[in-house]
């Protein structure tokens, strides 16, 4: 009998949202490890993920940490993307995203790792009201999206003739939970719509939307959303494709088009709550529409994200905070 031995997948950023529910749903088919600088994430029990906590701008340190490991598969999540953060401490924040992805890259020379992907965002496309394909024309309007394309393009540079092939993922905005696997997105303070929405109507609290005057089908910004499952699905898909094909960027999103005011609407509809809202002035960086076109994912991947219903987000969005409530978990929440 032949005996098959795991892949080995290294998340970075493995104790945030998006990397704890992969390392969870991926440690059934990978042997996973986390580098994370934060302490391990209190869903992520699995004594089977093993965790390496370091802050990935320190090189000579996760040198050792992928010498020990020799990952078949770097998934690098690790970045830190809260724009109010960005504005206060901008040169911490550019070491963060620019030096980081610059060391991964160095490491998955290094090592000859097989499979790089790596989390891009909507926010590197140039502002436009079509739903953005992958060849759309790039040009960010804030510091996250502008760190992203710089990490695109070091990737793309770097590693053009290189052993390591990678996939870019341009993620929208990822949201919901995971309701079998009990782990879901648990910032503090949390700036997310979806679950600073759900938490004020369970709390009885007022909901802020910033602007009310765009030009859009009921004046607030419009959305692509898209649950957590599709974008691990995206994800793990990416890697297979990898096998045998040469490296690619995709759009993950939902092709959906959400208003701010839908999802109020929708949450305050299956929580039987009335909303309170305050209307407040639009944040610089926000743009009016930000969707995406998905034909390049779907076709090429195999792919198609069956999980992002509005109806669907929100109901797992409330039963996650519906089991934190329960288990008495607590945090923040920004405005
Ligand atoms: N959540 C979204 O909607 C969304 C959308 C587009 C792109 N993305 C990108 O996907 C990635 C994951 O997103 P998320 O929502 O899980 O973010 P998150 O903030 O929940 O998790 C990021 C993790 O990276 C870790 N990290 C950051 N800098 C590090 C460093 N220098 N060394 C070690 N660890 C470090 C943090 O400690 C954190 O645990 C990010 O790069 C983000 O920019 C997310």
């Amino acid at each position: 009998m032949k005996i098959y031995k795991k892949q080995k997948m290294l998340i970075t950023g493995g104790n945030g949202y998006i990397g704890s529910c992969l390392a969870k749903i991926a440690s059934n088919k990978y042997d996973v490890f986390i580098i994370d600088k934060k302490e391990r994430n209190i869903f992520l029990k699995q004594k089977k993920i093993s965790f390496f906590r370091e802050n990935l701008n320190n090189l000579s340190k996760i040198k050792k940490i992928f010498f020990k490991i020799k990952p078949n598969i770097v998934v690098h999540l690790a970045g830190q993307s809260t724009i109010d953060f960005i504005n206060k401490k901008k040169k911490s924040y550019l070491n963060n995203n620019i030096n980081v992805t610059q060391n991964i890259i160095k490491l998955c020379k290094i090592y000859k790792i097989q499979k790089l992907i790596f989390s891009s965002t909507a926010s590197v496309y140039k502002e436009g009201k079509k739903p953005f394909k992958e060849n759309s024309k790039l040009k960010p309007n804030n510091l996250y999206g502008k760190t992203k394309l710089k990490n695109e393009e070091d990737i793309q540079k770097s590693l053009k003739k290189a052993y390591t092939k990678y996939c870019i993922l341009r993620f929208f905005n990822v949201c919901s939970s995971l309701v079998k696997e009990k782990i879901g997105e648990f910032h503090s303070p949390e700036t997310h719509l979806i679950p600073k929405v759900v938490n004020h109507l369970f709390m009885k609290k007022k909901i802020f939307i910033y602007g009310n005057d765009y030009n859009t089908r009921d004046s607030t910004a419009i959305r692509d959303f898209i649950h957590i499952r599709d974008i691990l699905n995206g994800i793990l898909r990416a890697i297979n494709f990898l096998d045998k094909n040469k490296s690619e960027i995709f759009n993950l999103g939902s092709a959906s088009k959400i208003s701010v005011m839908e999802i109020i609407n929708k949450s305050s509809q299956l929580l039987e709550v009335k909303p309170l809202i305050k209307i407040k002035k639009r944040r610089i960086g926000d743009l009016p529409i930000l969707t995406c076109n998905i034909q390049k994912s779907k076709k090429k991947l195999k792919w198609y994200p069956k999980n992002s219903t509005l109806k669907k987000i929100i109901i797992d969005e409330i039963k996650w905070q519906k089991y934190l409530r329960q288990k008495k978990y607590k945090r923040t929440f920004y405005n």
